[in-house]
């Protein structure tokens, strides 16, 4: 028998839980803010403010530029050509999985060598390039790294859950380089490595100068900025904060113990609390805890609901359900053998998938404004923030979520800040980037 009165109050507490009040949400910028400033200084900071040594472009870059875009599971290899002008046109695309039961591979996992990764993204650039043609290269790493220059970087640790050997600690770029030189494609010249969100800021700032941000909200979550007065050199920089890592806001119970059953306990708290990697298990752990509680889906097994049970793309499909029975919900039930589930057991699963979203757009647009709080105090610039990403994208209400959580704290001065999707941004960028770093004096003719 289902209790109406209980389930009221179960949800009602995971939403207090999660659902932040306007002050914490200010709270949380704060906080943002002063990891920044700790991060930058040099202090002990959970923001590991990662130069990318590339300042904004002029939008006046040119030419045609191989991408490639390595972020997760997949790896996408692109064609671009800069016009100038701040217009560009992808030529070619193609888009391949690092893993395939079928094929019988899988490159994500500790069995796969950092040099059989490399090896088969090297292959799949072979099969897009012309012989005797150059084309340089610009990449797409969208991993927590160290540069150490513009075409170098070092992997610190993966995320994502992907767990490839030997690749943590070393250098990036010249793993690749060796494996294209194997391959005997000396005419793909690597000129630049990148963070997805450097790509997705560069790619914004082509064309809008005013652009201060780029973050991806999708499998993984991460925010760069463009710092006005780099302490080292005095001026611009692009700084990749790394703020997947961030950790300062209240953790629910649930937070805690999705952490505990992860890889890397304790790091990446912000990203398990926000990104496409984490929520719909985030949401599988809560509708579990009704279920030992004997309040909805009574009598079900302990399968159900278990790790990958629900993912992002389920959450997008139950919230995109407006019918009054909800159907689809039931539909997808059905699909995951859950047959005659009670309209009150979908709502409830409805509500918990609205709930996980609201928090994610919340605490991410808390980190905006904390950005924001560091390079513009008063809030008295037009600025643009670019976001890329499958949650940002696909997920119904969620860019609105994060709309509506700015303009409560900015208020008459929200529509200063201007929030604009960068559909392909980190493969885009990484064309741009390879123009950028092409141009620079250690590169130059000579
Ligand atoms: C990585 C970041 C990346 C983000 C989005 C995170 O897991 O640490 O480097 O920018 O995912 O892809």
């Amino acid at each position: 028998m289902i209790l109406m009165q209980e389930i009221a109050n179960f949800i009602r507490k995971v939403r207090l839980d999660f659902i932040l009040s306007g002050q914490q949400v200010l709270e949380i910028a704060d906080s943002f803010k002063e990891s920044m400033v700790a991060g930058l200084g040099g202090r002990e900071s959970c923001l590991k403010m990662l130069p990318s040594f590339l300042a904004r472009p002029s939008g006046r870059e040119e030419g045609i530029y191989l991408a490639v875009d390595f972020g997760g599971t997949n790896v996408r290899v692109l064609l671009v050509e800069l016009e100038g002008r701040g217009k560009f046109r992808v030529l070619d695309r193609r888009l391949f999985q690092l893993r395939d039961s079928r094929e019988g591979y899988d490159f994500t996992s500790p069995g796969a060598t950092a040099r059989e990764l490399f090896g088969f993204i090297a292959g799949k650039i072979e099969e897009l390039v012309l012989e005797g043609k150059e084309y340089p290269l610009g990449h797409t790493f969208s991993f927590p790294s160290r540069q150490l220059g513009v075409n170098r970087a070092v992997l610190l640790k993966w995320t994502k859950e992907i767990k490839t050997s030997g690749l943590e600690g070393e250098e990036v770029s010249e793993i690749l380089l060796g494996c294209l030189e194997r391959r005997k494609l000396q005419n793909v010249v690597p000129m630049a490595v990148i963070n997805d969100t450097v790509g997705t800021l560069l790619a914004s700032a082509y064309d809008d100068a005013g652009t201060v941000m780029g973050s991806i909200c999708g499998t993984g979550h991460n925010t760069c900025y463009v710092e006005p007065r780099w302490p080292l050199t005095g001026k611009e920089m692009i700084v990749n904060m790394e703020s997947g890592n961030f950790d300062r806001f209240p953790l629910t119970f649930y937070d805690r113990l999705l952490d505990s059953e992860s890889g890397k306990i304790g790091e990446q708290l912000l990203e398990k609390a926000v990104s496409a990697h984490y929520i719909g298990d985030l949401a599988g752990l809560i509708i579990r805890e009704a279920i030992s509680e004997k309040l909805i889906f009574t009598g079900l097994d302990q399968k159900f609901f278990g790790r990958n049970f629900i993912t992002a793309r389920d959450i997008s499909l139950l919230l995109a359900d407006q019918s009054k029975e909800l159907t689809l919900v039931a539909q997808w039930l059905g699909s995951k053998g859950i047959a005659d589930s009670l309209l009150e057991e979908r709502v409830a699963l409805k509500t918990v998938a609205s709930i996980i979203i609201t928090r994610s757009a919340q605490l991410v647009a808390a980190t905006y404004l904390g950005v924001l709080k560091h390079i513009d105090p008063q809030n008295e610039r037009q600025c643009t923030i670019a976001v890329d990403g499958s949650l940002y994208e696909l997920t119904p209400g969620y860019a609105g979520k994060l709309r509506l959580t700015l303009d409560n704290i900015l208020k008459e001065k929200a529509g200063l800040a201007k929030i604009r999707p960068a559909r392909d941004g980190s493969g885009v960028g990484a064309a741009i980037a390879a123009a950028i770093a092409r141009l620079l004096p250690q590169n130059g003719p000579g």
